[in-house]
């Protein structure tokens, strides 16, 4: 059926299942799997990894915002899920909208906790939250020195179910040292609340990375959205757990045309790249448009008949194209691989993102709503 598609993604569901037994197995029993799948889950499409997740026992999910949260309850009305956004509800409607569809929310400020009490008298619920504290990121959560005046505000009484206390890791991949760094203040935050009468709930901080790198960091539950698809954080490929991972998305375009031209001749817009040698080009039905970025104009590889080619010259919205002057058997109707595997060869995600100096999360969130599917 895919014949006629220009590009596809290809979805595997039983590496996403096997990927979560695996993270699950790392992590013991006892701890909770909270499934980071906001942004589509990272383009694969956050309803069918859920269901797929569901299936294999997951039933914690995160996503950023109430419109994704949304998403996923009315999609899946018959399953049995906890769900949780990041963004802190802002006002008394998004509060009773959380309520409505069963979403757990963060509080995040001072403000937000003053908030959050009074939609739970407005809705007449006890309305289950989250806490976050700023250990470090200083994007959400109480800063240390909000901690104090938190807990002169704080009323044990309210009407609220405290449901965790987490923060998140700015450097987790990069600078353990910090890393630990912010678990200490995490526990020195969490030990201070509880001493003013905060209640004591299960505690998570770690993403993939810090999962990895930080194992003392795992504590009750942990939020992992990237090894879930089979991809491992910046520099972390290495480790066992990646190593036993599968790549759940793989991407893939048509050859539409095939010509050759001469040496010295230009290939696409700004002639970018210039043949050194009479050069056999390979056209890609692929482009921005679809998600692939611009910033890998003469610089990835691409899988051709089990073997990979230069991208050359700047890719264009629609198409890009291949040096395939070394693989002559290419002809138009080909499959090309952009992510994934074809025979022996294989384009990771992870060396695109290294190439651009990303991260696979911007790789992979923005591939486009024109690539189907599969
Ligand atoms: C607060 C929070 N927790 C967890 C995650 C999951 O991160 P990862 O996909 O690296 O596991 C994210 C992702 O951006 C996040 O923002």
């Amino acid at each position: 059926m895919h014949k006629s598609y220009p590009n596809w993604l290809e979805l595997d569901w039983g590496a996403l299942q096997q990927n979560a037994r695996a993270v699950q197995a790392y992590l013991g029993a006892g701890r909770t799997l909270w499934a980071v799948i906001k942004a589509d889950a990272y383009g694969h499409g956050a309803v069918r990894v859920a269901d797929a997740l569901l299936q294999a026992g997951v039933s914690h999910f995160i996503v950023a915002s109430l419109d994704e949260a949304i998403e996923l309850r009315e999609a899946l009305p018959q399953r049995a899920f906890r769900l949780m956004t990041l963004y802190p509800p802002t006002t008394l409607d998004e509060w009773r909208t959380a309520a409505a569809y069963g979403v757990e929310c963060v509080i995040d400020s001072l403000e937000g906790y003053t908030l959050a009490c009074a939609a739970a008298q407005a809705t007449e619920r006890a309305l289950p939250v989250h806490l976050e504290l700023d250990t470090g990121m200083s994007r959400l959560g109480l800063t240390p020195e909000q901690i104090a005046p938190f807990l002169e505000r704080f009323r044990p009484d309210a009407p609220l179910a405290w449901q965790s206390a987490f923060t998140h890791f700015a450097c987790a991949d990069s600078d353990p040292e910090f890393t630990r760094e912010q678990l200490r203040l995490f526990r020195e935050g969490v030990r201070q609340l509880q001493a003013g009468g905060f209640p004591k709930t299960p505690l998570h901080a770690a993403a993939s990375a810090g999962m990895l790198t930080t194992p003392e960091s795992l504590l009750d539950a942990v939020r992992c959205g990237l090894l879930l698809h089979g991809i491992a954080p910046t520099g972390l490929g290495t480790h066992s757990l990646c190593q036993s991972l599968r790549p759940v998305l793989s991407w893939r375009a048509r050859v539409v045309s095939v010509r050759t031209i001469p040496k010295g001749q230009g290939v696409s817009y700004g002639a970018r790249f210039r043949a050194r040698r009479p050069t056999r080009v390979a056209t890609l039905s692929v482009g921005y448009a679809d998600g692939y970025p611009i910033g890998l104009t003469n610089r990835a590889p691409i899988a051709l008949r089990g073997k990979l080619a230069p991208q050359i010259g700047r890719v264009c919205m629609d198409m890009l194209m291949v040096d395939a002057t070394d693989i002559p058997e290419v002809q138009v109707g080909d499959i090309a691989t952009l992510i994934g595997q074809d025979g022996d060869a294989v384009v990771r995600v992870e060396t695109l993102a290294q190439l651009l100096d990303t991260t696979p999360h911007e790789l992979t969130t923005r591939l486009g709503r024109r690539a189907r599917r599969l």
